[in-house]
């Protein structure tokens, strides 16, 4: 979206049926690549359009297939100024990604208006019906890039271009509840089923980018390559990864920006920020409009999953993560 532009009106009912039929339609002439088998249907996402698929060992969407994404990653060429935040979805992408824009634009010493994620936009899916992604390939250097997608599924050249790729991983039982929550909150889920159906399909990597323990071992297991931070040392020790991040991409840092950026990077600057807390989506008619699902910026909290598991099922859960990493 070119900057200073609102983003569109919610749909009219006649525009919203006119885009469910043509999506159909779409749908029903998608052809599968290579090496991409359809999961059973999941009964508890309550799009009907919503469909998995396992891609190399990874679950992508019927929208990465509608969009020809394998192709597009795979035909992706790299820059050496390219800046990649990759992530497990919910482990604090947004945070990091808008840390990273701080640093890397630090010389306006301002904030902006323009939504992160035409500022610093997916690279998993081209821009594909309603969801539209800004056009990497024009965007001018440094450019900004989020991925989801797994450290086997980025393109080589991402790592032989001398790109700079950042991970950010959380703990997996607070992963697991924010994305419940994400996965009731977007409409292209619309997920209603219980949190212990959700916890066992996170377990079992029966949801999109899963398998979780893959995805964090691939990108940890190259961290001498990638600049891994957490979450929770997000909240601990902000100004250390602000320093980290700034030292990593080369960016003069002080103490004075680097307070700067720490207090714009709060939670409650975020949340209040619509530049970077996804408010957009309603209107866009991304988001669920229902009030009980909840917002993208929900509670940015390290240990929520005390309010989801037992002890003994959170003890079990970490130790099964920790049992491949
Ligand atoms: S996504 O959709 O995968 O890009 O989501 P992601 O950004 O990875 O994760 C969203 C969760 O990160 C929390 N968040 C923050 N926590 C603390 N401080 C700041 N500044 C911040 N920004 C985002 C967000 O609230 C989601 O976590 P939960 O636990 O659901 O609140």
């Amino acid at each position: 979206m070119p900057e200073g532009t609102d983003p569109p009106a919610a749909p009219t009912p006649e525009q919203e049926a006119a885009y469910l039929e043509a999506l159909d339609r779409k749908i029903a002439a998608m052809t599968l690549p290579e090496g991409c088998e359809p999961l059973p249907l999941d009964p508890n996402y309550k799009s009907v359009r919503l469909r998995h698929y396992r891609y190399k060992g990874t679950v992508i969407n019927t929208w990465h297939v509608m969009a020809g994404a394998p192709e597009h990653w795979r035909r992706f060429s790299a820059r050496p100024t390219d800046v990649f935040v990759a992530s497990f979805p919910k482990s604090g992408t947004t945070w990091l990604q808008e840390l990273v824009w701080q640093v890397v634009h630090q010389e306006q010493s301002k904030q902006t208006d323009e939504p992160l994620e035409y500022r610093f936009p997916l690279f998993d899916m081209p821009s594909v019906e309603r969801m539209r992604f800004k056009e990497i390939s024009e965007m001018s250097d440094p450019r900004l890039i989020k991925t989801h997608l797994p450290y086997h599924l980025l393109p080589e050249s991402v790592w032989t271009s001398g790109a700079k790729v950042l991970y950010v991983s959380r703990d997996p039982r607070d992963v697991c509840v924010s994305y419940y929550h994400f996965c009731r909150m977007v409409n292209f889920n619309s997920y209603r089923g219980t949190f212990a159906e959700f916890r066992d399909a996170f377990q079992k990597g029966e949801m999109m980018y899963g398998p979780y323990r893959e995805h964090v071992k691939g990108y940890r297991d190259h961290a001498g390559q990638v600049l891994c931070v957490t979450y929770e040392e997000l909240h601990q020790d902000r100004v250390g990864c602000i320093k980290r991040v700034a030292e990593f991409l080369g960016r003069p840092m002080t103490d004075e920006l680097a307070q700067t950026i720490y207090q714009r990077t709060s939670f409650a600057e975020m949340k209040k920020n619509p530049a970077v807390n996804y408010t957009h989506w309603q209107k866009e008619g991304v988001a669920h409009p229902e009030k009980e699902v909840g917002a993208f910026m929900r509670k940015g909290k390290v240990g929520d999953w005390t309010n989801y598991f037992t002890q003994e099922e959170g003890d079990a859960l970490l130790k099964w993560s920790q049992q491949l990493v």
